[in-house]
């Protein structure tokens, strides 16, 4: 994985990453980049199928330690079929969430399970993002924005606001944690306005 570029969104629920992993990756490729556009939990056929697990039914489906065993599952098979040989042949790879997405989910809201997330990512994944947009929004405005889409993938939308807001203080204690990896992006605002300041953000950066 010598010479790719590894790019990844976070942030919670109905923020807007979706929204803009895919204008980065429609800017990049108009720019001339080979994108691969990609997502978590899923991102490979095996990891869309465990997706189906955890993004559905009762939010009491799964105890936090099983789920880091189920999102770790996931994140091994989309590292060994999409992401790795996408960096191997130069690619830039955009995810819209990754391992950041269980240290705050699973290792920070349900009891102190960081130290157990760190450990199983050092044995099965092993690699980090090179750059990882964190956007950042009010807990209360996203979770509007996420559950007004009704996708029927609602399981942590339905954990509630309280969790949201522990989320929120997640991500942002992981961007102080890693400043030289994570860069915060105000949610709050237009989609183009947010759009555009990533766009620089990123050409810089591969610059
Ligand atoms: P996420 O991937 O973080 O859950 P999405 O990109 O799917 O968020 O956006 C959630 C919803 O909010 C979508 O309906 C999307 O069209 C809308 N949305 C995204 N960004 C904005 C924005 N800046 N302002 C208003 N609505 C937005
Ligand atoms: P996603 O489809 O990105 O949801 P959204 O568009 O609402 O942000 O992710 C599905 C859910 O899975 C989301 O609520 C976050 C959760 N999740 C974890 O709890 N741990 C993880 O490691 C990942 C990747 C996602």
């Amino acid at each position: 994985m010598a010479d790719g570029r590894f790019i990844t969104f976070e942030g919670i629920d109905g923020a807007g990453k979706s929204t803009q992993a895919r204008l980065l990756a429609d800017h990049l490729r108009a720019a001339g980049h080979e994108v691969v556009l990609t997502r978590e939990p899923g991102g490979s056929p095996g990891a869309e199928e465990i997706r189906r697990l955890l993004v559905e039914g009762d939010p009491a489906r799964w105890s936090a330690e099983t789920e880091i065993l189920l999102f770790t599952a996931a994140r091994r098979d989309h590292l060994e079929k999409t992401i790795s040989p996408a960096l191997a042949r130069g690619a830039i790879v955009i995810s819209d969430r990754f391992a950041d997405s269980t240290r705050v989910y699973q290792g920070a809201t349900r009891g102190d399970l960081r130290g157990i997330v760190d450990d199983l990512h050092a044995r099965m994944i092993g690699r980090e993002p090179d750059l990882t947009l964190i956007v950042d929004m009010d807990p209360e405005a996203a979770l509007g924005r996420g559950l007004a889409r009704k996708s029927g993938e609602d399981r942590f939308e339905d954990m509630g606001h309280a969790f949201q807001v522990q989320l929120r203080t997640g991500f942002l204690a992981l961007a102080a944690e890693a400043p030289e990896r994570c860069r915060l992006i105000d949610g709050m605002r237009e989609v183009d306005e947010i759009a555009a300041e990533i766009a620089t953000l990123v050409a810089r950066w591969l610059a």
